[in-house]
């Protein structure tokens, strides 16, 4: 999604833009612009496509200044165009958007009628004339933009510079996440800590509703009813270093092979080694006395919140109504009377799970988040904070933050099941020796990846590939699809191994490769019938199971991939890494742009 940038500076602010938009193009894009402000003027260059191409702009046409706003674009109203890239601007005001004005057609519309020109397609000019309108009937830059505010509708963060100040930027953040940053003589806005890494660590989280007003001397926060008020500064944590590829060739490669350690870094904090015990962070609320939860989640959190649901009601005996957040909020869902909710999610600011979160805190339900960002909205706005300790997750392919997910839902549903009665002593100490050995078994599965890469040629040239898996690892066959779709652009769908023979079968032939996930067990002998019923069709099967299983079932297979035998708790942790490589490796093969892939942003706070 958008990415914001804001600098009022001692020193020229262009390179230094830039470079915040570069930190913040995980997120993406599809055009960048920065605008400075000097001697009384607004300069501002934009350019679609990467960032390489403003970088070019800005070497043939320099945009000098201490104080400016930059931005990177994803593309809602409008096409990814240099005339709709940010920043928009008039002849008094530019400003930079994230998120969407959802009444911008009738505020258009009136404008339109005062006579005001628009030069792109976009939600965001709107308020460029909005605030520039005020400006012009002699408000200052503050009242400007206290007039304006009310009048949006939707979500927004937005940085706003101004022709006759080339001191202050304004910032205003409703439903788009936005930070204040502190240096010496300088303040930042940025759309995230990130953004901000090398330039401070200082940092305000601005709250729903808030504004703001910087200046070299800092900055002066507004709430919602234009009361002035103090939020606290901390510490971001954030390093430029954390978002560095180091050795590897992408991103998403890295944070792969940084699974082993950052789901051991998460389990340590959910797991008693010595006392052999789960331990959650202390609640208001009294887990035991739940009967039912509901989870609400998009993407490849929505299916964690799938193997969660095996997990929930297997152990701790616990129904669980699970549903993606784009729907769940509208079919207008029977919450149960002090209910628990849990969402999650990677960034903590996905516009349709935050959407659900407020929908069930308004009807009453306690509020759990899994979140990988702990400063993040979902985070302040839950009951009880789940954190994921996956560290920065820039690859837009979420691959470590699904696997730290599990490991908090699988510490979550011992937890609930010991709550409950459901789970003894002895079963409890077993399943924390389980979840113990889980980055062990990561690192086997990850041992595996060269023979990935050399399979891959296999699968780059399908149009279309099934993935099957049954029981817990049938969301892993989900989540296979899902990555092999973003990054590499084939078709890609998951089944439950069991409904193949339902309608998808039609689809096999030679030149669908159909991927199994199927550890052996007392259901193997059930997906190998399904195997067969691909074979029998002529079907291409990639058979991804531990040694036995291979044994059993791999001879006849286009290929198989062994891994490591583990209790049934852990394998869908474990066979995320193999998908996880399939997908990656035939992206490269194909050559396509795997930490950016096309269309897709790494946070969506739109809804
Ligand atoms: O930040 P979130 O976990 O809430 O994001 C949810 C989805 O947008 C995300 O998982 C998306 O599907 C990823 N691109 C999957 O790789």
């Amino acid at each position: 999604m958008c990415g914001i940038i804001g600098i009022v500076g001692k020193e020229q602010v262009a390179d230094r833009l830039v470079d915040g938009l570069r930190r913040m193009e995980y997120r993406g894009y599809d055009s960048a612009g920065v605008c400075t402000v000097e001697g009384g003027q607004l300069i501002r260059r934009r350019a679609e496509g990467k960032l390489g191409n403003l970088v070019i702009e800005l070497a043939r046409n320099p945009a000098q200044g201490l104080i400016g706003i930059a931005h990177t674009r994803w593309a809602t109203h409008g096409a990814p165009t240099t005339s709709n890239a940010h920043p928009h601007a008039t002849e008094q005001v530019a400003l930079v958007h994230n998120g969407i004005i959802e009444n911008f057609k009738p505020l258009r519309e009136a404008l339109t009628a005062r006579g005001r020109k628009f030069e792109s397609e976009t939600d965001t000019e709107v308020v460029a004339h909005l605030v520039s309108e005020q400006v012009e009937a002699g408000l200052s830059p503050q009242d400007a933009v206290k007039a304006v505010l009310p009048q949006l509708r939707g979500a927004f963060a937005l940085a706003i510079a101004f022709r006759a100040h080339d001191d202050m930027l304004i910032g205003a953040r409703l439903g788009s996440p936005l930070v204040v940053g502190y240096g010496e003589g300088e303040t930042y806005l940025g759309s995230d800590a990130l953004a901000l890494a090398p330039l401070t660590q200082r940092i305000t989280y601005l709250e729903e509703g808030d504004w703001v007003v910087i200046t070299r001397e800092g900055a002066q926060i507004f709430d919602t009813d234009n009361n002035e008020v103090t939020r606290p500064i901390v510490a971001s944590g954030a390093t430029a270093a954390a978002i560095e590829k180091g050795n590897y060739r992408h991103f998403m490669q890295k944070e792969i092979f940084e699974q082993p350690v950052v789901v051991a870094q998460t389990l340590r904090s959910y797991l008693r080694r010595v006392e052999q015990t789960v331990a959650l962070p202390q609640i208001d609320f009294d887990l035991a006395s739940i009967n039912r939860v509901t989870i609400v989640a998009c993407g490849t959190s929505f299916y964690a919140a799938m193997v969660a649901k095996y997990w929930f009601e297997q152990f701790a005996r616990l129904p669980v109504d699970i549903d993606v957040a784009s729907e769940f909020r509208y079919r207008d869902p029977v919450l149960e009377e002090g209910g628990l909710s849990l969402f999650i999610s990677q960034s903590g600011e996905t516009a349709d799970t935050l959407a659900a979160l407020r929908h069930c805190k308004a009807a009453g339900q306690t509020i759990a988040v899994v979140v990988n960002v702990p400063t993040s909205t979902m985070a302040r706005e839950a009951d009880l904070l789940l954190p994921t300790h996956a560290g920065p997750e820039i690859g837009v392919a979420s691959t470590k933050a699904f696997t730290c997910q599990l490991a908090v839902l699988a510490a979550l549903a011992a937890h609930l099941a010991v709550k409950r009665g459901r789970m003894n002593r002895a079963e409890e100490a077993a399943i924390v020796e389980h979840l113990v050995e889980v980055p062990a078994a990561l690192n086997a599965a990850l041992a595996h990846d060269e023979e990935i890469a050399a399979m891959a040629h296999l699968i780059a040239p399908a149009r279309d590939v099934l993935y099957l898996g049954r029981g817990a690892d049938y969301p892993l066959a989900l989540e296979g699809a899902l990555k092999l779709k973003e990054i590499s652009y084939i078709h890609a769908e998951g089944y439950a191994s069991g409904e193949m023979k339902h309608g998808p079968i039609a689809l096999i032939d030679e030149l669908v490769p159909v991927i199994v996930l199927a550890p052996s067990g007392p259901l193997f002998e059930k997906t190998v019938s399904n195997m067969q019923e691909v074979r029998a069709r002529g079907g291409k099967v990639v058979l991804i199971s531990d040694a036995e299983g291979i044994a059993e079932a791999g001879e006849g297979c286009l290929a198989t991939i062994e891994m490591p035998k583990v209790h049934p708790l852990i394998a869908p942790l474990v066979y995320a890494v193999p998908v996880q490589l399939l997908a990656y490796h035939v992206a490269v093969a194909k050559g396509t742009d795997v930490d950016q892939p096309r269309n897709l942003a790494k946070s969506v706070t739109v809804e």
